[in-house]
């Protein structure tokens, strides 16, 4: 669907529907009231009968009948103004899905909408344009893989959004390009989760990251397996080595020519593209979900493709370590030890810790860039599930400027993070008879275990490291994150932290 800004009042827009919106148990003010008047209280009359209060994800559908230009109205509830205020760009974009899957329902293709929150709603120009642009595009995701037949028509086509007073044109064409950008680097990494992985391979992986490092613009490097023999990257290459799919270790550059002058941000994600469990095998039950378990890559790719769009002005390196966990005769067993490329040795307790394995040497690859902050992004622990019940996903970090400011961007991007400790007793659990660490901690150290194992590949004083486990897929409760399927959890979160950082004081 095109977004595009048209300078304008809604009651003359001759689209085949127009949206507006009422905050509950209010009356129409602003561009409903304008849009009410003519329709001689329609709106009013629907209110007083009791059927609509404009509670959150209310929609209702008028017919003008000639007295607007415009063929249907739909007014989507904001929900109670003080809610509202308390976070207004994540209530515009719940809005602005409900209004526009409502009207892909009607089949409507010309859409027009009012900018939800500016003015009344306390928000920027911008930021509306941004929360309903996102909103609007998110809530329209359709995955259909490898449906065969005919797809539906992608309806609606277009959506105007209207700017009453012409000067607040550039803010809303800045706010729409920034939501275009996000809501481009979500759907890419919606897909990429929901693709089966006999398709998203690490090879297929390192395709669409090249095919993202054309369109916006980053330097690509992808290595193989002998590059990663190069580099001694035992921990990685001992996950690898079980399967006949070879791995891939992506890196995307943003600014890379302007690295000595800009500060440099690693964004870093877990991309097991299959996790059976290897040796240590997960029963069926849990493996039914693991192609989502390279979603932390997906997050960082779509991320690097929102950050390069917006030219965000920092050094910004993603990695994406690519990997399934398989069995076979080459597969790693329990009781082998790796080296990984900081020389640490790792005895392996569990092979179905192998994300950590991943993760490991591309953390200790992250620290050539100098790096003012890191933050990995993985699918890592069943704990972290237990911990938070995912609805939230975990953060570890070594540096409380870090840890704040992503929770921060946690905060308006609506991906929630819940901080987690370091304690100091859990390197305890990851103590190994034979090796400097060992892979799995004990029984119940579960989640900071994890991040403890992951320090060890950390020499550089800003860490963080977000456990993203039970957030890949599906949220039943929100209109623009599908109910089923891939959800591109941390595309919007890592890209709000990068934008944020490049406007630090
Ligand atoms: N990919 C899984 C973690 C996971 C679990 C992601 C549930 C999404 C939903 C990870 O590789 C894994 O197997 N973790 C083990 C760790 C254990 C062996 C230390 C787990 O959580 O059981
Ligand atoms: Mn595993
Ligand atoms: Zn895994």
């Amino acid at each position: 669907m095109d977004v595009k800004i048209i300078p304008g009042v809604i009651q003359e827009c001759d689209a085949d529907a127009i949206i507006v919106n009422l905050f509950e148990d209010t009356q129409p003010g602003g561009a409903t009231k304008a849009v009410d008047d003519p329709l001689g209280g329609a709106i009013r009359d629907l209110i007083a009968g009791g059927d609509f209060s404009g509670k959150a994800g209310q929609v209702a559908v008028l017919y003008p009948r000639g007295a607007i230009p415009a063929r249907r109205v739909i007014l989507v509830g904001l929900g109670p103004r003080d809610d509202f205020e308390a976070d207004a760009a994540e209530a515009v974009r719940r809005a602005a899905a409900r209004a526009i899957q409502r009207a892909r329902e009607l089949k409507a293709n010309r859409m027009a909408s009012i900018l939800h929150g500016a003015g009344a709603g306390g928000l920027s120009v911008e930021e509306a344009a941004q929360a309903t642009t996102e909103g609007s595009l998110l809530g329209l995701y359709d995955y259909r893989g490898q449906k065969t037949g005919e797809p539906p028509e992608p309806l609606p086509r277009s959506l105007e959004l209207m700017i009453f007073n012409e000067r607040d044109v550039p803010a809303a064409q800045r706010g729409v390009d920034g939501g275009l950008a996000i809501a481009a680097g979500v759907t890419l990494a919606r897909d990429l989760v929901n693709l089966p992985p006999n398709i998203c391979t690490p090879t297929h992986m390192a395709q669409v990251a090249s095919e993202v490092a054309e369109e916006v613009g980053l330097r690509i490097k992808v290595l193989g397996r002998e590059q990663m023999e190069a580099l001694n990257m035992g921990a990685l290459l001992a996950v690898a080595q079980g399967s006949d799919t070879p791995p891939r270790f992506i890196i995307l550059e943003h600014n890379g020519e302007r690295a000595s002058e800009l500060d440099s941000i690693v964004l870093v994600g877990k991309g097991v593209t299959f996790d059976t469990g290897g040796y240590s095998l997960k029963p069926k039950e849990s493996m039914s979900k693991m192609k989502a378990d390279m979603a932390g890559a997906a997050a960082v790719i779509g991320a690097m493709r929102a950050i390069g769009a917006l030219d965000i002005p920092l050094h910004v390196v993603g990695l994406a370590p690519a990997s399934d966990n398989m069995i076979g005769s080459r597969a790693y067993r329990p009781q082998e030890v790796f080296t990984a490329s900081n020389s640490v040795t790792i005895e392996i307790n569990s092979t179905d810790a192998e994300g950590r394995m991943l993760l490991a040497d591309a953390l200790v690859y992250a620290g050539r860039f100098q790096p003012a902050a890191v933050v990995d992004i993985a699918t890592l622990t069943g704990a972290c599930v237990v911990a938070l019940g995912g609805v939230a996903a975990g953060l570890f970090s070594t540096d409380d400027t870090l840890r704040d400011a992503l929770l921060a961007a946690a905060d308006s991007s609506a991906e929630r993070l819940w901080p987690l400790p370091l304690f100091p007793e859990y390197e305890k659990a990851i103590e190994s008879q034979t090796a400097d660490i060992r892979n799995n901690g004990e029984k119940g150290s579960g989640v900071g275990s994890s991040a403890t194992f992951l320090k060890h590949f950390v020499a550089y004083p800003a860490w963080a490291h977000v456990d993203m486990a039970g957030l890949a897929f599906g949220d039943k409760d929100n209109p623009y994150v599908p109910g089923k399927g891939a959800t591109g959890f941390g595309v919007r979160l890592l890209t709000e932290f990068v934008r944020r950082w490049s406007q630090r004081e």
